[in-house]
Parts: C-alpha cells; sequence; structure tokens
C-alpha cells in the first residue's frame, strides 16, 4: 500500500511517499527555521504563510520522486491532531481533504503526538531490520510535546506521563534564547555543550535543577530549569563574567540536566511495565548526548531492551512518520469529519483512538 503523508503542524512543511509503512519512497521536507533565526522562536502567523507558499510545491515533488504521479497512491494521510499550530496544521489539512475529494481517495487524520514514534518503523539507510516487537514502551520528547506512553498494539496507547508545563525541545528553545544562542536552541545547545572540554571548578556553584526526577511518577517539569538558567545568567552578568566558557558549561548543564531526567523517568517506567522494547521519538530524540546516555544506562542496569531511536532526520518532524503511523492505524475518515485539533488530547478524543 502506497501512502502520500502530510505534514504542517508547525514550521515544516513536509511530503512523503511511504509503502506498507516502513519504507520510504520520497521524503521531502521544506523548513522555514531560518525564518525564525531571526525572531528567536517562531510566530505563529509567519509559519503558516511559509506553509502556503511550500505545501503545493512540496506535495507536488513527493508525488513525482515516491511514484510519478497521483494515480499510484491508495490513500493520504494528514497530520489533523496537535500539538501544532492551528494556522499552519489547516494548510495541510486543507490540502489532503481537498486532493483527498479531487482524487477520491481514502483520508486518515494523524495526530501529530503519537505518530512521531512510527519513525522507528521505517526504514532508515536501506537497512531492513525486524519491526518494533509489543508490548513496549515510548518517550516522545519535541518542542511541544514529552510524553511517555505503553503501547500493547497499533492503536492500543495508555498515556502514563507527560511534562506538567514546558516540554523538552520548549526547555532547550527557550534557554537557548536566554543564553544568547540561536534557535532552535536544542542544536545550538548541543554544540556548545560539546565546547565544554574541561569541568571548570568555578562553575560547580551553577549546578542546575533535576526537576521532579526522584518522584514517584512518570511526569516532567522543565519551567524550572529556565527560571535557574535566567538566575544564573543575571548573576554573571552583574559580575561581569557572562562569557563564552560561562555559556559552554550552563548550555552543558542543560542538556546534561533534561538528559538525567528523561533516562532516569523513562527507564522507571520500562520497569515498572516489565517492557522489553524501548523507542524514543521527537525533535528531541535527535539529540547525541541524550541516545548516548540512554544506551550507557541501560547497560549499567543490565537491561536487556531492544533500544530504538530514529537516524536524526527522522526524529524532528516529517510527513513519513505521518504516512507509516497512518498504516498501521487504517481509519480513513469521510473528508468532511476531518477537522483541525490543535490540542493533542482532544485530537486523541475526537477520533477515537484507544487510550487505555
Ligand atoms: O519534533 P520537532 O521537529 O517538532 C515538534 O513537534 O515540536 O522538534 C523540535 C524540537 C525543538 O524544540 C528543537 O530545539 C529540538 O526539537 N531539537 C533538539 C535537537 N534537534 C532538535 N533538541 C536537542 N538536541 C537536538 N539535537
Ligand atoms: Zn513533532
Amino acid at each position: 500500500m502506497l501512502i502520500l503523508g502530510i505534514e504542517t503542524s508547525c514550521d515544516e512543511t513536509a511530503a512523503s511517499v511511504v509503502k506498507d509503512g516502513r519504507e520510504i519512497l520520497s521524503h521531502v521536507v521544506a523548513s522555514s527555521a531560518e525564518m525564525h533565526i531571526k525572531t528567536g522562536g517562531i510566530i505563529p502567523e509567519q509559519a503558516a504563510r511559509e506553509q502556503i507558499k511550500s505545501i503545493i510545491p512540496v506535495v507536488k515533488e513527493a508525488l513525482e520522486k515516491g511514484c510519478g504521479g497521483t494515480s499510484l497512491i491508495d490513500a493520504i494521510a494528514v497530520t489533523a491532531g496537535g500539538p501544532g499550530l492551528i494556522g499552519s496544521m489547516l494548510v495541510g489539512v486543507e490540502t489532503a481533504k481537498t486532493l483527498s475529494f479531487v482524487w477520491d481517495k481514502p483520508i486518515i487524520p494523524v495526530v501529530h503526538l503519537l505518530g512521531h514514534v512510527y519513525a522507528n518503523w521505517l526504514i532508515s539507510n536501506n537497512k531492513e531490520t525486524q519491526e518494533p516487537q509489543f508490548p513496549l514502551v515510548f518517550l516522545t520528547v519535541s518542542g511541544g510535546h514529552s510524553d511517555l506512553f505503553y503501547a500493547k498494539s497499533h492503536g492500543n496507547f495508555k498515556w502514563i506521563g507527560g511534562t506538567r508545563d514546558d516540554a523538552a525541545g520548549e526547555a532547550f528553545d527557550k534557554t537557548a534564547r536566554l543564553l544568547g544562542l540561536p534557535y532552535p536552541g536544542g542544536p545550538s545547545i548541543a554544540t556548545r555543550a560539546a565546547k565544554l572540554k574541561i569541568l571548570n571548578l568555578k562553575f560547580e556553584k551553577m549546578k542546575l535543577p533535576r526537576p521532579m526526577i526522584n518522584e514517584n511518577n512518570f511526569d516532567f517539569s522543565f519551567s524550572g530549569l529556565k527560571t535557574a538558567v535566567l538566575r544564573e545568567v543575571n548573576k554573571l552578568k552583574d559580575e561581569g563574567m557572562f562569557n563564552e566558557e560561562a555559556i559552554n558549561f550552563l548550555a552543558f548543564e542543560v542538556q546534561e540536566a533534561i538528559s538525567d531526567v528523561l533516562v532516569e523517568k523513562t527507564l522507571k517506567a520500562v520497569r515498572k511495565y516489565e517492557s522489553s522494547t524501548l523507542l524514543l521519538a521527537g525533535g528531541v530524540s535527535a539529540n547525541q548526548h541524550l541516545r548516548e546516555k540512554f544506551s550507557s544506562k541501560i547497560l549499567d542496569l543490565d537491561l536487556n531492551l531492544d533500544f530504538r531511536v530514529p537516524p536524526p532526520h527522522l526524529c524532528t518532524d516529517n510527513a513519513s512518520f505521518v504516512a507509516g503511523y497512518a498504516f498501521y492505524n487504517y481509519h480513513p475518515k469521510p473528508w468532511q469529519e476531518i477537522k483541525v485539533i490543535p490540542n493533542a488530547d482532544e485530537a486523541i478524543e475526537y477520533y477515537g483512538i484507544n487510550k487505555n
């Protein structure tokens, strides 16, 4: 089955053609991130305008590269549930509905939050691997979401915990801004953290908190990090010490604090649910330090775990995972019933996805 995926939840305009939920025949992503560097973050109105400019060329290119035209695709999948920006999402959804009507093809609505994990089913670098085995635990960490799920099968996703305030990616983006580093914050923080060669003792006092790390639940809270970084930055500025070395240290600490909490809580969930598969997904899972920390803690704890993370370009927003999700959760809806629902919980409810 060939599915055309369309994804426009934020600042990426993406379309892909995917065969049987695994084989990527085309993968096109246009990003307006460059534009948001100037403003230090996304301006929703501007992101939506860019979506309008890009959507037709992107879909056209994906179809041409993927299957040489429209007639070969069997269905259209589109991000219709969040998290996402309403203006951006509308562009993808209206495009998908129009194509579904004109070409008389079924349309499958996808909730972005759940879609991300299907990047783990995609075959990358032509390396055919076995599909991830259920039951499994997955962590989706992105600019708009930080959530832990336990899944017994496709379409059966039990939410077990998530952030109470800022998402992990949001914490990277906001702290980067406080440190004067460019958007998106995750990669900038990672680059600066890697520049910290030796741990200077004079920075010891600036260690950041690891919020909720020891609490007996699967929730996260990252907004305190932003406040802690702001306090340190203000102090350093007052003392005339806000220099490159201090920025590198704080970047290192932000990455370390977020990774420590994500690894600790996620592996706690793996043990509680006796899961033998762990999948990561979302833009933050592109972080090399986080991946390494997971791998080494899994070894330390001697967990017999099939631990998987998609390659970085499939972690961030794209349409291949949207098509993948639709293949494994094939529930087409009449196009008239497809609505844009930016809130993920409301979308899960509206589209009748099992959450238990
Ligand atoms: O999944 P994604 O592309 O979009 C959303 O659905 O939000 O994730 C974007 C987020 C941004 O907050 C960005 O800073 C973060 O993922 N991110 C990273 C890295 N690459 C992207 N965070 C940490 N390390 C990275 N290498
Ligand atoms: Zn995303």
